[in-house]
């Protein structure tokens, strides 16, 4: 890995085996961009990629110079008005009213290691051999803006992580009005654009189309970075696919608005744009201050989508995931929310605990409806002490109950929301977010509090810590069950209230990592309605997230594969809920449920007690094979092997580090009569090692044969169905929607 500057050609280049990541300085002291892309052989000069060739009806930076037009040139952090007519990366109202900015190269810095984004969540190193960090410190000479544009290279992997900070070292204040973490000008345009989108349980799903000229976004202004899209795209070339092929990935370390775009311009090049939404944000930005954007990462691989992924999960696994549930495999849960919702006694849960405990199940989650008068949507939220009608004896005690079952004990909160019945909105009305004089909406009866404010955040993290303090407490379920609406703090004065979106997130980081830090070993699940912030951002402070309230096992094979393509299965929470199945109403086996959330942080959300001996049974082998297997499928390198989105079947595996071990799940959606024969094909196995192939189905678990590496990876398992039209002789009724579980030893 390394990071040189080349004098003469004022060329920087940071690569290490995998990438080059190639810029220059312009004749104008803007930052040019180069190439990006598989590594190339370090150089003195590269400016013929710069490619200036004087065109008609362009504008000109220099006079009586047809050589310099910006908007014929491949950026690093574009600007707009001056020559270039594509949406740039920054804009900054001034004083005088003008929004041209003209940030030249004053010098730079190139440092071992990677240095912290404060008050922020990001990527980080625990050695400083594992990354290089270059800084351009640029300057607007009119306003006196000092631009710092942070590039951190990983020693491993195509990785690259960026971010800009904005300090205003001029004598006024200007308002930024927009700030991207990433720009990026890609010199032609054959990608296919891969985006994660849907809705409330229904979340993350692919969706693909070819660039053209003009401009493709996703986005949210939501206050929450969405079920709608996630921050996360890819760019492909057509031709790649899962296993072989050139991808860029995406991806922004943040929770709430934000903006990923690709403009194709006339010419064909790219030009890609990822941060915060400039739609509602301006920043003022006083003199003596400054703003430090969220980063953003790119992943460049050319093995395909699986690899981009793969890059991706460790990455985010193991350096932005932090602390005592980083590296360990995560408890098996049951959560009461589906088997009771708002409906319980501490009698009632004490009875669901103790058929858990008997399965074998290691944490039990009291979710919604244990706190204030909260026996419904409609009070309670913000009064962060337990229901005494319900919960008599208080949590502590009820902990206690569970620690004596043998299980761990765990608490939902929905920490930044309030009900106007609860006593906290009785005393602080003022704490919401909404605008004097107008209507305030609600969602699910509920309203946001203020996060933007620091008191507010502090008198919730009291009410929080005084509850979790108990020392009985072991994970944290934190919600958010609707988005911002209003969004204008009363704390804040007219000419600062486009910043409110972006503190109201600063608040929500605060009260985490307030919270990381007083009780580093609670796990900390995120949540919002299922998926709608699901992002890296959250992945900082809690290693795990709900991914969707969508519990049906056949809907989540699509949404933990959509997921994947960023996220590591150590951060889907995936539960085996009740048949039929609570949204959707469809029956599903119990196996194939457990054979889908396994793939996952596994749980259950369902009332044990109406189970029968042979399903209780079930649950219990279920549980000891999740305690059998759960370092590999939570942190193995995982495979998408078969689309969901695409046929019949899907499939996916995780392989052990040594490759010693693999696990494979296969789900077929619906029975089908004298159906073809097919083969599955394996990845990432050792070509020449002997493996051990188990089944685990509907009829057991039983031996395949011992098979190679190579045999696995090039011939494929069998996975052929033997319904010659016969099924209802079997005596059996569960044909559609089955799994099978492959074992490789
Ligand atoms: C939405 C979550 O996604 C559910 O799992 C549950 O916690 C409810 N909120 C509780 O209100």
């Amino acid at each position: 890995m390394s990071i040189i500057f080349i004098e003469e050609s004022k060329t920087f280049h940071l690569y290490n085996d995998e990438i080059s990541y190639i810029m220059n300085i312009l004749p104008n002291g803007h930052i040019g961009q180069l190439y990006f892309g598989k590594k190339i052989s370090p150089k003195k000069d590269y400016s013929w990629l710069l490619e200036m060739v004087p065109r008609s009806m362009a504008s000109y930076v220099f006079e009586n110079d047809r050589t310099l037009s910006l908007e014929h040139i491949k950026q690093e952090y574009g600007v707009y008005g001056s020559s270039d007519y594509r949406f740039p990366a920054v804009e900054i109202l001034q004083e005088n009213g003008s929004r041209i900015s003209d940030f030249h190269y004053c010098s730079h810095r190139i440092t071992p290691g990677k240095p912290e984004l404060i008050g922020l969540p990001a990527t980080y190193v625990e050695e400083e051999e594992e990354a290089e960090t270059l800084t351009l410190i640029l300057k607007d000479s009119v306003t006196g803006i000092e631009l710092n544009l942070f590039y951190t290279l990983f020693s491993r992997r195509g990785i690259i992580a960026r971010s800009a900070r904005f300090s205003n070292e001029g004598p006024h204040p200007v308002h930024l009005l927009k700030a991207m973490s990433l720009c990026m000008d890609l010199p032609d345009s054959n990608y296919d654009w891969i985006q994660f989108s849907g809705a409330w349980s229904r979340e993350r799903h692919p969706k693909m189309r070819h660039i053209e000229q003009g401009i493709q976004s996703i986005g949210s202004m939501r206050g929450n970075s969405s079920h709608e899209h996630n921050p996360f795209l890819i760019l492909k070339r057509p031709s790649a696919d899962e296993f072989q092929g050139e991808a860029i990935g995406f991806s922004l370390i943040y929770s709430g608005n934000f903006l990923a775009q690709a403009e194709v311009d006339t010419y064909d090049t790219t030009r890609v744009l990822m941060g915060i939404h400039p739609e509602w944000f301006d920043w003022k930005l006083d003199p003596n201050t400054f703003f430090q954007t969220p980063e953003a990462v790119m992943v460049y691989t050319d093995r395909g989508l699986n690899d981009l992924s793969q890059t991706f999960h460790r990455l985010y696994q193991k350096r932005l995931a932090r602390g005592y549930w980083r590296d360990k495999a995560r408890p098996i849960l049951i959560n009461n929310w589906e088997a009771t919702y708002f409906d319980f006694t501490e009698k009632e849960i004490l009875r669901l605990a103790e058929t858990a405990a008997k399965s074998g199940i290691e944490l039990f989650v009291l979710d919604d409806g244990w706190f204030g008068t909260r026996v419904s949507e409609h009070s309670g939220l913000g009064d962060w002490r337990p229901n005494a009608d319900r919960l008599p004896y208080g949590i502590a005690s009820l902990a206690k109950k569970i620690e004596q079952l043998g299980m761990k004990f765990g608490l939902w909160f929905e920490p930044e929301m309030v009900n106007k019945d609860s006593d906290l909105y009785r005393t602080h009305p003022d704490w919401l977010l909404s605008v004097p004089g107008r209507t305030q909406s609600h969602g699910r009866h509920q309203y946001v509090l203020d996060f933007s404010r620091g008191e507010v955040v502090d008198a919730i993290y009291r009410m929080m810590a005084d509850i979790l303090k108990c020392g009985h407490i072991s994970y944290v379920k934190w919600d958010m069950n609707r988005s911002i609406t209003e969004c204008y703090s009363a704390a804040l004065p007219a000419d600062r209230q486009g910043e409110v979106f972006h503190r109201y997130i600063l608040g929500v980081y605060r009260l985490y990592e307030q919270l990381n830090q007083t009780f580093p070993e609670i796990l900390f699940e995120s949540c919002a309605s299922g998926g709608g912030r699901f992002d890296p951002g959250l992945l900082y402070y809690a290693p795990q997230g709900w991914t969707s309230d969508d519990t049906d096992a056949i809907e989540r094979l699509k949404i933990q594969y959509g997921t994947s393509f960023c996220y590591p299965v150590s951060s889907m929470g995936a539960h085996v809920s009740a048949s039929p199945n609570h949204q959707l109403g469809r029956s599903t086996p119990l196996a194939t449920r457990a054979d889908v959330a396994c793939f996952g942080t596994s749980g259950y959300e369902l009332d044990l007690n109406t189970l029968s001996s042979d399903e209780l049974n079930s649950v219990h082998n279920h549980v000891t094979f999740m305690k059998t297997w759960r370092e590999l499928l939570q942190f193995g390198t995982f495979y998408r092997l078969q689309s969901p989105f695409e046929g019949n079947t899907a499939a996916w595996m995780t392989v052990s580090d040594d490759r010693s071990q693999a696990l494979v799940g296969w789900y077929r959606i619906l029975n089908t009569v004298n159906p073809p024969y097919t083969r599955l094909k394996l990845y990432g196995l050792d070509p020449g090692r002997l493996y051990l192939v188990s089944i685990k189905d509907h009829f057991g678990q039983r031996e395949l044969g011992r098979f190679f590496g190579d045999e696995l990876m090039n011939a494929g398992i069998p996975t052929s169905d033997d319904n010659s039209g016969d099924a209802p002789k079997k005596e059996r009724s569960d044909y559609d929607f089955q799994s099978r579980i492959y074992i490789l030893q």
